[in-house]
């Protein structure tokens, strides 16, 4: 069998993701899956650095789990694991803190973002975080991260610290890539489309979640903001509103723009707005169904995560015994 390149990626079992979360991560690893040896996870590790309520966490875990499975990720093809199953994160995150500065990291975009946020817990994980991903890509000998362009610095880290490892001792890890997907489907806010549509806007009604039913869906298509005019055409600097509601409409229709334009040809925004909410409730219904039917075989999803840790840990227990070899750990 041809060697195939290791893809890495996590998400945090935290907030309701949106579309944007769909289009953008889930659905181009259900494509990258059939090309790369991946290994997808559920950072639930990363997600203790902000205060979480135990319980949800703990249920998140698993629908997040069933969310992947629902959005067509193959366990058969790929490897799907709890960060906090595989014991070499943490250990390999402890040896890579000797080898990260603290300037680097409170110079890190996101700590100072975070830290602005939430200012009553600047907490020492908060400031590990990029140590710790750059730990998780690392133990796979991973050759691309497919990311956007919020976590590009943590890929660069990742990076830095593997090669000034390497430099020290000698080659350990694969230096990783950043793999920044082509598609240019960027979603926008519907109360604000200057912003990306975010999991923790301020206005739950600017984001689509992907638990939001049928009628939550079209309502806030029908709320959301269009542009002075009445043309429905792409024009991303004048119509903002409008040329993200497009955008929406190409994306879960498989149509391209000039054809979404075409549909929508002397038509209102009325129209158009609820043509949009219909599009996207269509796609999300057999989703969510799969989704909760998964959840319902809680049995089935533990088996998934007990092979996927066993399979993860195999690999990265391997790149971490190199590690503890190399910096000179006792092994018996
Ligand atoms: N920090 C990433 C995010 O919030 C999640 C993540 C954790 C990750 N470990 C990773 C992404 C390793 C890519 C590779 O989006």
């Amino acid at each position: 069998m041809e060697e195939r390149k290791v893809l890495y990626s996590a998400i945090q079992p935290t907030n309701n993701l949106t579309i944007g979360n769909l289009i953008g991560a889930i659905k181009n690893w259900t494509n990258l899956q059939n090309d790369y040896d991946c290994f997808f996870a559920i950072a639930n590790m990363h997600a203790i650095t902000v205060r979480q309520v135990p319980a949800d966490l703990r249920q998140k875990t698993l629908s997040m789990l069933a969310l992947y499975l629902a959005c067509g990720i193959d366990p058969e093809k790929c490897t799907m694991y709890v960060q906090s199953h595989v014991p070499a994160h943490a250990e390999l995150c402890w040896v890579l803190n000797s080898f990260t500065y603290v300037g680097e990291m409170e110079r890190m975009t996101q700590f100072k973002d975070k830290s602005a946020r939430h200012a009553e817990n600047i907490n020492m994980g908060l400031m590990d975080y990029p140590v710790l991903m750059a730990a998780d890509i690392l133990l796979y000998q991973t050759d691309v991260v497919p990311v956007g362009l919020d976590q590009r610095q943590h890929v660069e880290i990742a990076r830095d610290i593997a090669q000034r490892f390497n430099n020290i001792y000698t080659p350990t890890f694969k230096i990783p890539e950043a793999l920044y997907m082509k598609v240019g489907a960027k979603i926008n806010d519907l109360l604000d489309p200057s912003k990306k549509m975010s999991k923790s806007a301020e206005n739950p009604n600017g984001s689509i979640f992907l638990s939001d039913d049928r009628d939550t869906i079209i309502r806030k298509f029908k709320r959301a903001v269009t542009d002075s005019g009445s043309e429905v055409k792409f024009d991303p600097e004048n119509k903002a509103g409008v040329s993200n509601l497009l955008t929406i409409y190409s994306v879960f229709t498989g149509k391209t723009i000039a054809e979404a334009e075409a549909d929508f040809a002397g038509k209102g925004y009325g129209d158009f707005k609820l043509a949009v909410g219909e599009a996207v409730a269509d796609k999300l219904a057999p989703i969510q169904k799969e989704q909760e039917k998964l959840l319902a075989d809680k049995s089935y999803l533990e088996g998934v995560l007990r092979s996927g840790a066993e399979r993860a840990a195999h690999t990265a227990n391997k790149t971490l015994a190199k590690v503890y070899k190399k910096i000179g750990f006792y092994q018996l």
